[in-house]
């Protein structure tokens, strides 16, 4: 069977993704490993915190766009049948570094989330913390995490919220206090020599899920704790977030297929 062709916007970030990979770990995989892995988003929220996962244990768990795999060996070692997924080979090279120390093995697969040869309906938990649901075109991962999923399986991932990237234009540092971005024009996110980056509309977010049968269960805005530090942001933004979402957690369920004679 022939490859699937990467999309333009994964071949890119493929690329920028491989050449960052060793200073985004020496950055972040410090902060990533000290809060144990299964941590969410900038502030490195615990998983035992805000539960959104589900016990894991003994279920078959894909993590989309799992860098160095720092969550995927944390859900290993709570009983998860995980596999890691990276559309970087150079971040799925540090997976193997971290896998190895920790004496841990489970499968790592170099692909695009956009379009994976993984056989359909085989996790029950696809998941990500600001991985290949942020950085694939939704138009294209949704289809493919429905595809993947089992009947009932759940779908968790976080990103920034649609106002982060409204007052966090190109060419700055900080968020704002304006809002910068048009709304409707949210979707691919371009900076030069950043990798590309997806939002949407709250609306387009809630009729893509429910295009590809998927059941909103929740959207969990996390709002930092008063003294987190974090090595992706600074105090000031931390201020920010005390006071506007700055990033959130969607939960969405794939539901049972509509018996024939109610599609009609
Ligand atoms: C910010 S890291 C998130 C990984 C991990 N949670 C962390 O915090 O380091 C984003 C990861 O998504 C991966 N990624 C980007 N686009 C992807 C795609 N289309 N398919 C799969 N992985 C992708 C990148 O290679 C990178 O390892």
């Amino acid at each position: 069977m022939n490859k699937p062709l990467l999309s333009a916007g994964a071949a890119r970030n493929r690329e920028l993704w491989d050449l960052r990979a060793s200073a985004y770990q020496a950055k972040h995989g410090g902060q990533l490993t000290a809060s144990g892995g299964a941590a969410w988003g900038v502030w490195q929220i615990p998983e035992s915190q805000l539960r959104i996962l589900g016990d894991v244990s003994g279920r078959d768990v894909l993590e989309f766009g799992c860098g160095a795999a720092q969550w995927s060996i944390a859900l290993h070692k709570l009983g998860a049948r995980v596999t890691g997924l990276d559309n970087s080979a150079c971040q799925l090279a540090h997976a193997r570094v971290l896998m190895s120390a920790a004496a841990i093995d489970f499968p790592l697969v170099h692909s695009d989330a956009e379009s994976t040869e993984l056989v359909g309906d085989s996790f029950d938990i696809i998941f990500c913390d600001h991985g290949a649901m942020r950085f694939g075109d939704p138009y294209r991962t949704i289809p493919e995490v429905t595809r993947l999923l089992r009947v009932g399986g759940l779908l968790a991932f976080s990103m920034y919220t649609p106002i982060m990237d409204m007052v966090f234009p190109p060419e700055t540092v900080h968020p704002g206090g304006f809002l910068a971005r048009k709304y409707w024009d949210l979707h691919a996110l371009e900076e030069s020599g950043e990798p590309l980056a997806f939002q949407l509309p709250y609306g387009s977010w809630i009729r893509l899920f429910l295009e590809n049968n998927l059941a909103i269960e929740g959207l969990v805005e996390l709002c930092p704790p008063a003294a987190a530090t974090s090595s992706y942001c600074s105090d000031r933004d931390r201020e920010w977030a005390s006071c506007w979402p700055m990033e959130h957690i969607w939960r969405v369920r794939k539901k049972s297929k509509m018996p024939t004679a109610q599609l009609l």
